[in-house]
């Protein structure tokens, strides 16, 4: 790769006060401890059980194994200057089949660490629905069944009792996207179910289980948190003849099936339409875009690179790679006739294209999409397969140039939109440390800070200490370019 320093380069950009530094993390990706305290399986220790889905044959079993070395990953934290911690709960430590009474032991463990943050000063920002739906719920029928968003808002109202008082900001869902699309379109994250129509459903119930939490959430909390919901929008471009009519159907499916419903009330007609041979929508009753249609004090954004997308001819073989693994189903219902042409590089280890101007271009779209709503990065970060060097006096460093000259780009992306006017809020690194990642297991490292699998042990890289100064000075640090090679 050949950096050009003025592509989303420059250094010494500062952010303004009140602009929250943080980093994320999911549950099921760091905590391991499946099966103690109570915990009950998730689609997702199903689905990593199951041959041939995740690479290597890799679980969550053990993971990072944050459950037990929760003090010291919060000391970590602190080290590292994080302003904000992005966590998901496990709903199935909550209540291990779906339903019913909360788990004691669970909630402690998620008490406990709000505490940790709090007692070091940074800011607990929870997301209730990362991915791991309880198994139980699953064999009801999921996310495919209306049911599920029931249940959800009784596991809000739970969470919400025994946190209410300290969390200050409560996203719902993680990505309602993947959960519905790659759950149950394309089989390539857990239920791994391959049906158009179940995906439609999901997409449905998933928006209205966020709708139900959001209402049960003001009803128990006695702080005055902020509300949020994480969505992965798709920053899309079109290319040849026909190019803008696939924008449109593939921003229908991905983004406004979601902003639709949340931000203004409504399904999009074009949307309906598409997918009308696929389902006829019967699964959103009387009512229901009302519930979804909640005020949002914040919009979640997470972004990591571009797609582009175009009418297929029909004739040549069909290209399908849309950054996303490839089982079989297709996480675009109602979208056959549209093809994911190959991005321009450099891309990082996903095979993801490296584009930061697709983030500024993207929080500029939302700001006129949707005035006076606030945003806040609750992910944006990049997979590169890191070496750890361990010197000869014993000490061990990483050095990511390359995650780091990715997270700085992605900063000034951010600036510039600031500078735009856009009201962003914060941004948050993902991921805190290596970890899980889905179907590619452990293979692809996400973090700042390095997991050695084999001892569990930890050990901040080179874009950890980048961070941290920019943290410390809340303006862009300089970084060598030619580092990069
Ligand atoms: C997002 C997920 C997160 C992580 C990153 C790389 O889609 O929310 O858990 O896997 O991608």
């Amino acid at each position: 790769m050949t950096p050009n320093r003025d592509d989303y380069r420059e250094s010494g950009l500062t952010f303004p006060a009140g602009f929250l530094f943080g980093s994320a993390t999911a549950a099921y990706q760091i905590e391991g401890a499946a099966t103690e305290d109570g915990r009950g399986p998730s689609i997702w220790d199903t689905f990593s059980r199951t041959p041939g889905k995740v690479w290597n044959g890799d679980t969550g079993d053990v993971a990072d194994d944050h459950y037990h070395r929760l003090e010291a990953d919060l000391d970590l934290m602190s080290e590292l200057g994080l302003e904000a911690y992005r966590f998901s709960i496990a709903w199935p430590r909550i209540q291990p089949t779906g339903r019913g009474p909360a788990n004691p032991k669970g909630l402690d463990f998620y008490s406990r660490l709000v505490d940790g943050l709090l007692a070091r000063g940074i800011t607990p920002v929870a997301t209730l629905y990362h991915w791991d739906l309880p198994q139980a719920l699953e064999d009801e029928g999921g996310w495919t069944d209306r049911r599920t968003a029931y249940a959800f808002a009784d596991y809000a109202r739970i969470v919400g009792e025994a946190l209410g008082d300290r969390v200050a900001v409560w996203t719902t869902l993680n990505e309602p996207w993947c959960s519905a699309y790659l759950g149950y379109g394309s089989g390539a994250h857990a239920p791994g179910r391959t049906d158009g129509a179940a995906a439609l459903a999901a997409v449905h119930h998933l928006n209205l289980a966020h709708g139900l939490a959001v209402q049960e959430l003001r009803q128990v909390v006695t702080n005055a948190p902020q509300y949020a919901i994480t969505l992965n929008f798709h920053v899309l471009r079109g290319a040849g003849d026909g190019g803008e009519e696939a924008v449109r159907r593939i921003d229908a499916l991905a983004n406004r099936a979601f902003t639709g419903p949340l931000l203004r009330g409504e399904y999009p007609a074009d949307l309906l339409k598409d997918t009308a041979g696929v389902t006829d929508w019967s699964f959103v009753h009387e009512g229901d875009l009302a519930v979804i249609h909640q005020p949002l004090d914040l919009l979640g954004v997470n972004y990591y690179s571009t797609t582009t997308v175009r009418l297929w001819d029909g004739a040549s073989p069909r290209q399908s790679n849309d950054g996303h693994k490839d089982m079989g189903g297709s996480p675009w219902p109602g979208a056959d006739q549209v093809e994911f042409v190959e991005q321009a590089g450099p891309y990082t280890d996903m095979g993801w294209n490296i584009d930061p101007g697709g983030l500024e271009e993207l929080l500029l779209h939302l700001r006129a999409e949707f005035p006076g709503q606030a945003l806040i990065i609750t992910e944006n970060g990049a997979a590169f397969p890191d070496e750890l060097t361990v010197e000869a006096d014993g000490t061990r460093a990483v050095h990511d140039a390359q995650r780091a000259d990715y997270l700085r780009r992605h900063f000034v992306a951010a600036h510039r939109a600031l500078q735009s006017g856009v009201d962003l809020r914060g941004y948050f690194v993902w991921s805190l440390m290596d970890n899980f990642e889905w179907g590619y297991g452990y293979s692809k490292r996400f973090g700042i800070v390095h997991v050695d699998y084999d001892t569990l042990r930890r050990t901040p890289k080179d874009s950890a200490h980048w961070y941290r100064d920019l943290i410390t000075g809340r303006t862009i640090p300089a970084l060598s370019v030619d580092s990069l090679g």
